[in-house]
């Protein structure tokens, strides 16, 4: 499978960082406005050894309610498709690139995105999975530090430092574009050959 490589991200583990220690820091987080606005932070969930993280846009209401990623009709669709790679929510780790609900569900800011992005980062060296797979345009545009949309990305995986990446559609994005459903298919599908192909601690981890 052609991989292509992206420059600019470390290859080698960094120091652990703890999942609860991140999460202390972020504390009652008030570093951008939504702070005001939001009822829970929501953090991110699962494992914290997972081979495959994937990455959401941000809370929507009832994340914001429950304090939960993906647990409202985004989390039903999640779920159907995560079986395409043969895994399950608890093998896996789900964080989002803001970890507070937008008013409305509007899309982050830049300067939300900024706010929160030491936080996400630290997350993925923490856990350090082997895949990142990126749900919609904002991850996308975060972990592979580009403009482009997933339109034009999706289809193959990408080496960006230790990690190989996913870009993919956001699991809501399929409710309203049905059409869309089958790349999204398709991309699970290429995941869960790819770690069929690399069994756990086959490079020395
Ligand atoms: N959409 C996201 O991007 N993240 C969630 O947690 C829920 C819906």
């Amino acid at each position: 499978m052609a991989v292509m490589h992206i420059p600019g991200h470390e290859h080698q583990k960094p120091r652990e960082v703890t999942l609860p220690e991140i999460w202390n820091v972020l504390g009652n987080c008030q570093r951008c406005p939504l702070g005001q606005t939001r009822t829970n932070l929501v953090f991110g969930v699962g494992n914290p050894r997972a081979r495959v993280m994937f990455v959401g846009e941000g809370p929507g209401r009832n994340e914001d309610e429950q304090g939960e990623p993906f647990v409202g009709a985004a989390g039903q669709k999640l779920n159907s498709i995560l079986a395409e790679a043969g895994l399950t929510r608890e093998e896996i780790y789900i964080a989002n690139v803001i970890k507070c609900r937008p008013p409305g569900n509007r899309n982050p800011r830049p300067e939300e995105i900024e706010a929160c992005s030491p936080f996400l980062r630290e997350q993925i060296r923490s856990i350090w999975p082997d895949v990142i797979v990126c749900l919609g345009n904002f991850a996308t545009q975060f972990v592979m530090r580009t403009e482009k949309g997933v339109t034009k990305l999706r289809g193959q995986m990408y080496q960006v430092g230790h990690f190989q990446v996913i870009p993919t559609f956001h699991p809501a994005a399929t409710i309203y574009h049905p059409e869309w459903l089958d790349d999204l298919v398709a991309d699970m599908r290429m995941l869960g050959a790819w770690l069929a192909e690399h069994p756990a601690g086959g490079d020395g981890q």
